[in-house]
């Protein structure tokens, strides 16, 4: 029997594309050319190669007019990323294509990539490294380069699920207090002693650092924005590993810029890649170019899972594991 044609948008882990070659008549991108930030071209390859499933990943752009468009063959979108904020899952749902995320496997990861963030804003690490290799550094001084330290400190976890558990795990290590706002309070096993807010503003008010670990998409769009910055301490600390859009890129801007918010560490950036300029000139923020899954080890795991729901679905007739649509 031929085997089930599956149209992969970039380049992927070696292990994971022989396997995809193995089991499907794979057209791979071994350029990683970025064709698929425009859906009519996702669409095209998709009806040209006559694609059984599609594994995207993020920053494709699987709107609502890619997926009209994709040809019928189309039974699996799979994704390459926990995070589904660039595919139009009502439409694909609206025509019978299901939807696969890789959840559970990178929340580690991207813990570390937000734990990173953090310290990297709290002990200066960008403005040092930059001193360095800019050939200023003139040596230990007694008052330079001075952070703050995490011990002991009031850590806000936004969107407490996967990923926000595992930086609190992390965080107890470092003897921060957690605390946690999200829609629902979880029960005592999940929370491990964080301390639930039900009010965005006595959250924001309370803690030293907040790290935002929420969706995308209209729901959370500029959340963190001039009045909840306001609302927090002079000289707290904000890190994003989450969606770009999450936040109001002026107005963390001019809280940098102020001293209000003593610094940040962003990951993540509405309109990837492009970063807003405001950013570049400040010191005191800690940019990433969206490593949080980033680990040879996740990224292995993450191709397993895309290659388990396309299985399922295309081999072996079954719902696939990981449906979010
Ligand atoms: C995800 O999985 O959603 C990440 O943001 C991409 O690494």
């Amino acid at each position: 029997m031929a085997k089930p044609v599956l149209l992969v948008t970039r380049k992927l882990p070696e292990a994971i594309e022989a396997r995809a070659a193995r089991d499907y008549d794979a057209r791979l991108n071994p350029q990683d050319a970025h064709w698929a930030v425009d859906g009519a071209e996702i669409a095209r390859r998709a009806t040209e190669a006559g694609a059984a499933g599609i594994l995207g990943a993020a920053g494709d752009r699987f709107d609502a007019a890619c997926i009209k468009a994709l040809p019928e063959s189309v039974k699996i979108i799979t994704t390459f990323s926990v995070g589904t904020d660039h595919i139009d899952i009502a439409a694909a749902r609206a025509r019978g294509i299901v939807v696969t995320n890789t959840p559970e496997v990178l929340s580690f990861a991207t813990a570390e990539c937000a734990f990173t963030l953090m310290l990297m804003a709290a002990r200066r690490a960008g403005e040092g490294e930059r001193m360095v290799r800019a050939g200023k550094w003139e040596g230990w001084a007694p008052t330079q380069l001075m952070g703050v330290t995490l011990e002991g400190k009031k850590l806000g976890i936004l969107g407490f699920g996967r990923i926000g558990r595992e930086l609190a795990a992390m965080a107890r290590g470092f003897r921060m207090e957690i605390h946690y706002r999200d829609i629902n309070r979880l029960p005592p096993e999940l929370e491990q002693g964080a301390i639930y807010h039900d009010d965005d503003d006595r959250f924001l008010a309370t803690i030293d650092i907040l790290s935002m670990h929420v969706p995308g998409g209209e729901g959370t769009r500029k959340w963190l924005n001039a009045k909840r910055l306001a609302t927090m301490q002079q000289g707290a600390i904000v890190v994003n590993s989450g969606r770009g859009p999450s936040v109001d890129d002026e107005a963390l801007i001019a809280a940098l810029a102020s001293g209000h918010i003593r610094a940040a560490g962003l990951d993540v950036y509405d309109n990837e890649p492009k970063v807003n300029p405001g950013y570049l000139t400040l010191e005191n923020v800690a940019l990433l170019p969206h490593l949080g899954s980033a680990t040879i080890e996740t990224r292995h795991a993450m191709g397993l899972r895309c290659l388990e729901n396309l299985d399922a679905v295309l081999l072996q007739g079954k719902a696939p594991p990981h449906r979010v649509g």
